[in-house]
């Protein structure tokens, strides 16, 4: 499989126990990686004569005295023009690896193996890069597009069940873009594949084969999403579906409260909803895709906490990073695969979120 986007593509294997030791200067890995290895027993031994770098790497770790510390290891050990920096991890380590790299002599080659399910299926592949800045996500960064992708399934065995879960979540967004195989695949198998107990080997052995299908074809879409509209002038936007709602829930909820892409599919809901309200949205559509989301165990309300109201998602949405003009655009669908941006009515956003939306219950008073 290969994205080919510009001059740059992203070669991606699956299985392929790399020549780790070929082309490779140095390498950067998740510190849990090395910490799961048993469990999920994929063979990184030909990184052991590579210089490499290991890093706790969440959230609070995408920053830059991280990326300057790829860097050193870059420089230290005399990677030149023509080197590459192999990225091991999850999206955060996924996202700074490629950031350094991009930005290292003006840019050396790199080539990531993702470890969360939503690195596999998204955060890797595509090409944007970065890194936390001024107390907001994501907010430098650069277009590197990995050389060689390579996808372990493997790894998720080791995954919480909440990680699997918000990967899970762009999956869900990515059977909804485009009319295909991957939506009756969720239908069919979402909810056993959430649940089955990955650490069994007989389990995990049944299971594979759906989660490998699952992955290619999840980039399969966004391959081609992003193949049309690589920096994001166009149609990229979709794969924000769901996303304005979501962002303004973590930023209410607070960051990392609940998993993103759990609110992803709960932003995905609401975004039909107003769809339906626009005349949009067929109302059975919106009812198959919110079936959909609750068989697979996601909420379709969130709880705000005390004193916030509907309206302060409202005021999250209005700094959305994605606006254009100072406005932003929403994501709305008339069916799977048929995909709109529309600026919408505040109000009527408002009245979206309603049946989206619980109070924190008051205290007792007297
Ligand atoms: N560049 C893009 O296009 C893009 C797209 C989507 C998301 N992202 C970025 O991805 C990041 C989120 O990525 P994420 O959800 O992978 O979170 P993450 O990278 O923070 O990983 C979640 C946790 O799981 C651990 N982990 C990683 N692999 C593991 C494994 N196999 N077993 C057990 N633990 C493991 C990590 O150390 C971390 O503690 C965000 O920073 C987001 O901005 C980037």
């Amino acid at each position: 499989m290969e994205l080919k986007v510009d001059s740059f593509r992203t070669r991606v294997h699956f299985d392929s126990t790399i020549a780790l030791a070929d082309g490779i200067d140095a390498a950067v890995v998740d510190a849990s990686i090395a910490a799961s290895a048993p469990i999920h027993g994929v063979d990184l031994s030909g990184l052991e004569n590579r210089p490499t770098l290991e890093m706790q790497a969440d959230e609070p770790a995408k920053q830059w005295e991280n990326v300057a510390r790829v860097l050193d290891l870059l420089l230290e050990n005399g990677v030149a023009r023509d080197g590459c920096l192999f990225g091991v991890g999850g999206g955060v380590l996924c996202d700074l690896a490629a950031f350094a790299a991009s930005i290292y002599m003006r840019g050396i080659d790199c080539v990531l193996m993702p470890t969360t399910l939503l690195a596999m299926v998204d955060a890797a592949f595509g090409g944007k890069t970065g890194m936390n800045y001024g107390g907001y996500k994501n907010m430098v960064g650069t277009f590197h597009p990995a050389r060689e992708l390579l996808i372990q399934p493997d790894f998720l065995r080791s995954l919480p069940a909440h990680e699997l879960h918000s990967g899970m979540g762009e999956v869900f967004k990515s059977a909804l873009l485009m009319r295909g195989d991957l939506w009756e695949l969720l239908r069919a198998h979402g909810r056993d594949l959430l649940q089955a107990d990955r650490r069994d080997d007989r389990e995990w052995q049944r299971v594979r084969p759906m989660w490998r299908d699952i992955i290619e074809q999840s980039l399969t879409v966004k391959g081609n999403i992003v193949a049309a509209d690589f920096r994001e002038s166009g149609q990229r936007a979709f794969l924000n579906l769901g996303h304005t709602y979501g962002h303004a829930a973590e930023s209410v909820l607070g960051f990392g409260a609940v998993p993103h892409g759990t609110l992803v599919v709960w932003g995905i809901v609401r975004a039909l909803h107003l769809g339906e309200l626009l005349g949009i949205t067929p109302t059975a559509y919106r009812q198959q895709v919110q079936d959909l989301a609750s068989e697979m165990g996601y909420p379709l309300q969130i709880t705000l906490p005390a004193g916030h109201s509907p309206e302060d998602l409202i005021t999250a949405m209005r700094s959305d990073k994605k606006k254009r003009a100072g406005r932003v655009r929403f994501v709305l669908q008339r069916g799977p695969g048929e995909t709109e941006l529309r600026v919408v009515e505040e109000q009527l956003v408002l009245r979206s979120l309603e049946s989206g939306v619980q109070l924190a219950a008051r205290p007792a008073t007297g």
